[in-house]
């Protein structure tokens, strides 16, 4: 699958790995300048991009750091005058996420990252789309934000979140000629899978009727597909890449 992203600018967020390493690639390869934003990983991305002959930019940032979210959207206007795609992929999951367990801490860290971090985004690039009439947003939110998974209280609530402002700021944002949309991925092989359990991988298995995991790329392919033009016609909607999870 091939898109066209010549001359454009997109920002991915956790773009130092998994989902968002795919989707920073994937950009590059069909075109786009990409600002690769993480606190880590973020730098080897935009050297493989650019060893591919791809243009990229490597930004360590936390998705949570309001002033340094002004600070890179400026930097970003100066140096290239438009920010035309926002990837907001960064998120965190922790173990032992129960209603009666999760610390206070733990449930701010992953509220923050997941939730106020891609506020945070959208906030800062927004005026930047509003003025030139023209915007694509995805939003990475999880089939925790359609079903109750077990163990991952903080984290349903978080992606809760995520849906429910990609369908407000879609509404809001529609007239202006911005799509923003959400993709709410099932499980997916990549590092935030790490500190999962045998029995909980068992029990997402069963949770999943295709009966496989997703890589990376293929949900990287849907996310490039809504930024490009293909999504026109898009606004606060959610693509589920969960091989049958939310359905079943
Ligand atoms: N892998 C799955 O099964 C799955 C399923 C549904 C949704 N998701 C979502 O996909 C997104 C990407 O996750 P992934 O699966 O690629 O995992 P990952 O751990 O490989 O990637 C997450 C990236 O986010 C970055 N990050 C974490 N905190 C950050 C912060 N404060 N500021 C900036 N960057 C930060 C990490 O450094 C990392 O590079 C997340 O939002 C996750 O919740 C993943």
């Amino acid at each position: 699958m091939t898109f066209d992203f010549d001359d454009q600018v997109a920002l991915v967020t956790g773009a130092g790995s998994g989902i968002g390493r795919a989707t920073a690639l994937g950009l590059a390869k069909d075109g786009a300048t990409v600002v690769c934003l993480d606190i880590a990983g973020e730098q080897e991305v935009a050297a493989e991009i650019e060893a591919a002959g791809g243009k990229a930019l490597a930004v360590r940032l936390d998705v949570r750091d309001a002033a340094g979210w002004e600070r890179v959207v400026s930097d970003i206007g100066e140096r290239f005058g438009r920010i035309d795609i926002l990837v907001a992929n960064a998120g965190i999951a922790v173990p032992g996420d129960r209603p009666h367990e999760v610390s206070e801490e733990i449930w701010d860290r992953i509220l923050d990252i997941n939730a106020k971090g891609v506020w945070l985004g959208m906030k800062a690039v927004l005026p930047m789309m509003i003025a030139r009439k023209s915007g694509k947003i995805v939003n990475v939110a999880s089939t925790a934000a359609h079903i109750g998974l077990r163990d991952a209280a903080a984290y349903c609530a978080s992606k809760g979140a995520v849906l429910a402002l990609t369908r407000q700021a879609g509404v809001q944002h529609a007239p202006d000629n911005i799509q923003i949309n959400s993709v709410s991925p099932g499980t997916t092989m990549t590092g935030i899978q790490r500190d999962v359990t045998d029995e909980q991988r068992a029990a997402f298995m069963k949770l999943t009727p295709i009966g496989r995991f997703a890589e990376a790329d293929e949900v990287a392919a849907v996310i490039l597909f809504l930024c490009s033009g293909g999504s026109s016609f898009m606004a606060g909607a959610d693509v589920g890449i969960d091989g049958g999870m939310v359905a079943f």
